[in-house]
């Protein structure tokens, strides 16, 4: 197959990442025969730092023509003093809006060797294999009226969601969750949040087109607990935008880190594939970032951005022995562990993924 993969890099440790990913992409393209053509633009940080809007034209031109989309991260504390529609963050929302990416799948699980990585008891995380959905084009992201007022004594964000909203994102949901173990949570605040009550109401007339998918309310805050009580029992979440994001980085630290976590936005244009962590600019240009969401953002991209479902397994796979076989980064090596930079772990799961390679030969 041939395919055009649009990279965006970005910021802080976005490039370190993505630079991972697309060599992992590169070996999949080597051993299936496919050809893959990277094509690098400019978001966030980056692009501002080169004279230009966070969001530039020939980027969102890029976008709208490729067959998939690899992103690493946007923002930077040099940014933060801008307009919000001038941040990097703003950048990002305009790109998922300009591709008409409004489901935001981001798995999450229990990985054979970091039972015990994260702050959870191994036998409580033992099992867990979940995927948040969340939906990514309305809420309190996109609302209006939305501002700070010009003398400063009060702000408003509006969270809104339309009946069709909703239904689109619970189709996704419902559908995916099919193909797993049938078990839907929808996660609201339906008890305070007058556009909970809809999504709740949306959410339950939709279920009745998925009969055999069991469907389940949950108030955000209890689902919040559960996560850390009981991550095993979920199969598939369903929320709103700003639940959704802050449930996905408590999944990501359950799990052992959150670089672990990769995410795939689909929608209406090219897929958007990217690590559900941000630039941490803590981290960055120190060579330590963990590349697992961004390789395995590759894997959805192959899977669920390109039809590609044995190639994006293959990269899984690579990821599960490298992790099976002890390499560690420094946020999921155990105390006194010696840890890999990010060049070296990547090149311990390109050196699993030829040995799976040739077990295939
Ligand atoms: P962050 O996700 O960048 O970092 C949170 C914590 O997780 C930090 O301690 C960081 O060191 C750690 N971490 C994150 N990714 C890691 C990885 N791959 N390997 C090891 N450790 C990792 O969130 P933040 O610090 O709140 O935000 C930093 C900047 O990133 C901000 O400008 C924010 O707006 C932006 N951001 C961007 C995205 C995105 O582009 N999708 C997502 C979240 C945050
Ligand atoms: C994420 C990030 C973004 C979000 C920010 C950077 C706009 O936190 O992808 O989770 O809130 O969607
Ligand atoms: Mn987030």
């Amino acid at each position: 197959m041939k395919a055009r993969i649009v990279v965006m890099p970005g910021d802080g440790i976005g490039p370190e990442v993505t630079s991972a990913a697309v060599r992992v992409l590169r070996q999949v393209a080597d051993t299936f025969g496919h050809a893959f053509e990277f094509i690098d633009t400019l978001i966030g940080g980056a692009a501002i730092r080169a004279g230009q809007p966070a969001l530039p034209a020939d980027t969102v031109a890029a976008a709208k023509g490729a067959d998939a989309i690899l992103l690493g991260a946007v923002g930077h504390p040099d940014f933060d003093h801008l307009p919000p529609d001038r941040r990097p963050e703003a950048a990002l929302l305009g790109l998922r809006r300009g591709v008409g990416a409004y489901a935001n799948l981001r798995p999450a699980r229990a990985w054979a060797g970091l039972e015990s990585t994260g702050p959870l008891r191994p036998d409580v995380l033992r099992g867990t294999d979940l995927v948040v959905v969340r939906e990514l084009l309305s809420g309190l992201y996109y609302g209006r009226p939305r501002g700070i007022a010009e003398d400063r004594s009060s702000a408003v964000n509006t969270m809104a969601y339309s009946r069709e909203e909703i239904a689109r994102i619970a189709h996704v949901a419902f559908t995916l969750a099919r193909s797993r173990r049938r078990r839907l949570v929808s996660v609201d605040k339906a008890n305070v949040l007058d556009v909970s009550r809809l999504w709740r109401e949306v959410v339950t007339e939709i279920g009745r087109e998925y009969p055999d998918v069991a469907l389940t309310h949950e108030y955000v805050d209890a689902a919040a607990m559960k996560l850390v009580l009981a991550p095993s029992s979920f199969d598939v979440i369903v929320t709103e935008n700003t639940f959704g994001d802050i449930l996905s980085d408590e999944a990501g630290a359950v799990c052992g880190s959150l670089g672990l976590l990769p995410s795939a936005s689909l929608g209406y244009g090219a897929g958007l594939f990217e690590p559900v962590h941000g630039s941490a600019p803590n981290l960055a240009g120190q060579g330590i970032a963990n590349p697992i969401g961004a390789i395995l953002s590759g894997a959805m991209l192959l899977s669920d951005g390109l039809g590609l479902k044995a190639e994006g397994q293959a990269i899984v796979a690579s990821v599960e022995h490298t992790i099976a076989s002890g390499a560690r980064t420094a946020d999921i090596a155990a105390p006194g562990q010696v840890a890999l930079g990010t060049v070296a772990f990547t090149e311990r799961v390109l050196e699993a993924g030829l040995t799976s390679s040739v077990r295939r030969g």
